[in-house]
């Protein structure tokens, strides 16, 4: 980055210092990964300057045959990733993906369900300071009480007494594995679409080791930059009978011109999930998340419905008498990146919470296998068990002993 150094020393000391933090901490953000090299040249490189309005074959302008060829290879992969009859890779993120498809499906004031953002559910699935909940009348499913997972027979209950349009699954926060079929089943049975947002877990669907949803829904939408490890970005996956129309809303629709360059790191990672390689990655990414797991309850921390089928787990750190907040603050400062997150039926504010959410992704693709997790639980539950004021210093140092250990390759340290 020798260019950047001298041109704008202020952007490339904090990208520089980014790279340090990402290198000495561990991230658990169940949302993040680490892209490959490839991936971030491809996302570095000269599409970033091409105008490409339109699609493939069809643009508004000259010019552009090599981001032709990017975005029909990022089509076609994405569909042999996970079956469907049409994709559109041009949503600049995740949000935008689902507006596009509420555009494309609903009027305004028409019925969405979704899954309560408290329970696990994202933003957009109908929040009131969402443009999803204030075009839309939104209404939502909670998981159960006592098992805290998701329940079909209250799902369906709750479909037939508000009659939606679209009926949304999927989830930010869900650590149990969806039922996409029964979803399926109370859609038609109330009249509605079905959109699965599988921005979570679509790496794991790619690897075959969560069910897909493609073939039981309407709409498919996921983000490609958490289990997916791809750029940041969003792609819709949708029937013969949408393509059209999804197409239209994106663009010309909701969106100018797309991101060529980030189509282009989309593609890329699509042709690294296709590898088999992919497969041992989210095999260890699940093995990890269940060791982890295990790992915290022997020690006596409580995680939401007991423990993960995903890359991810809900940590009620309450019972453990501190707030989401504070266990964030002090996970932090022993050198572990996490988000405080609501759990079901939580009392505390969203920005104080009770709980964490923690996920595998990132620490799997730095290298952490079995024993480290066992590690790394060890200094979770001690850091959130710790008396207040107690000193963290000893589990910071033996964090930065396993960062070290597991270095993130081409990464300055
Ligand atoms: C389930 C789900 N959908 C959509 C999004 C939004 O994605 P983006 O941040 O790329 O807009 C997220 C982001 O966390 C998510 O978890």
């Amino acid at each position: 980055m020798a260019d950047l150094a001298s041109t704008d020393p202020a952007v490339f000391q904090a990208i520089r210092a980014e790279e340090f933090r990402q290198q000495s901490h561990l991230e658990l953000i169940a949302s993040e990964n680490w892209t490959s090299p490839a991936v971030r040249e491809a996302v570095g490189s000269v599409m970033t300057d091409k105008y490409a309005e339109g699609y493939p074959g069809r643009r508004y302008y000259g010019g552009c045959e090599n981001v032709d060829t990017v975005e029909d290879l990022a089509r076609a992969r994405l569909l042999e990733l996970f079956g469907g009859d049409h994709a559109n890779v041009q949503p600049h993120a995740g949000a935008p993906a689902n507006l596009a498809v509420y555009l494309t499906a609903l009027k305004p004031g028409d019925t969405i369900l979704g899954l309560e953002l408290s329970h696990g559910g994202h933003l957009t699935h109908g929040s009131p300071v969402s443009i999803s909940g204030q075009l839309y009348h939104a209404e939502h499913y909670q998981v159960d009480r006592e098992t805290e997972r998701l329940d079909m027979d209250q799902v369906r209950d709750k479909a037939r007494a508000v009659r939606p349009q679209l009926i949304v699954a999927g989830a930010s926060a869900y650590p149990r594995t969806w039922d996409f079929a029964a979803f399926r089943a109370i859609a038609d049975e109330v009249g509605a679409l079905l959109m699965v947002d599988m921005a979570h877990v679509a790496g794991l669907v790619a690897a075959a080791l969560h069910p897909n949803p493609v073939p039981w829904s309407h709409f498919v939408t996921s983000t490609t930059h958490k289990t997916l490890r791809g750029p940041r970005g969003g792609v819709i996956i949708t029937t013969h009978e949408w393509a059209k129309a999804i197409d239209k809303t994106v663009f010309p629709g909701l969106q100018g011109g797309p991101l060529m360059h980030v189509i282009a790191g989309k593609a890329v990672a699509f042709h690294e999930a296709l590898q088999p390689s992919f497969r041992d990655y989210q095999q260890q990414v699940l093995a990890n998340a269940a060791r982890l797991a295990t790992g915290l309850s022997s020690r006596g921390l409580r995680l939401v419905s007991g423990g993960t089928d995903n890359h991810l787990m809900l940590v009620d750190v309450k019972a453990s008498g501190i707030t989401g907040k504070e266990a964030q603050a002090r996970l932090a400062e022993v050198g572990i990146t996490v988000n405080k997150n609501t759990i079901p039926f939580d009392l505390e504010k969203p920005t104080v919470t009770s709980g964490v959410r923690l996920g595998t992704p990132q620490v799997t693709t730095r290298g952490l296998r079995g024993a480290d997790m066992e590690e790394l639980a060890d200094i979770i539950a001690r850091a959130i068990q710790a008396p207040h004021g107690g000193d963290l210093s000893p589990l910071a140092a033996r964090v930065k002993a396993l960062a070290d250990a597991h270095p993130l390759p081409g990464l300055s340290r």
